[in-house]
């Protein structure tokens, strides 16, 4: 799947939220979680690293996504880990905006 899949308008995700798209719709391994951070969005694996939480359901702040189970913080750009008690990353996923459409481009080796 190299195109890009729209997954939202720009204004359906607020300033600060995440949003997950069904792993259904974007052939990938995992739900993509779709964060707006002060107007930049940004796509990952919506599944933490530690356990089974859903980071899009996490707290968003300066370019961070921190897990709403334990407190893991991720980056939001490329999905690194920032704090325990996660010690692996998540995927990343670029994102395009096209006119008002996020677009994600999943990442070539987290497709299903
Ligand atoms: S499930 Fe995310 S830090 Fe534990």
């Amino acid at each position: 799947m190299a195109d890009g899949i729209e997954v939202a308008k720009v204004g359906d995700i607020a300033d600060g939220e995440g949003l997950k798209v069904s792993r259904i719709r974007t052939g990938t391994l995992d739900d993509i979680a779709v964060f707006n951070d002060g107007g930049a969005f940004f796509a990952l694996d919506d599944t933490c690293s530690h356990e089974e939480a859903s980071l899009s359901q996490g707290w968003v702040e300066d370019g961070t996504v921190e897990c709403p189970l334990h407190a893991a913080c991720f980056s939001l750009k490329d999905g690194a880990v920032l704090s325990l008690p996660a010690t692996k990353g998540v995927a990343a996923h670029r994102v395009e905006i096209v006119g008002d459409a996020i677009v994600v481009h999943p990442a070539a080796d987290r497709l299903a």
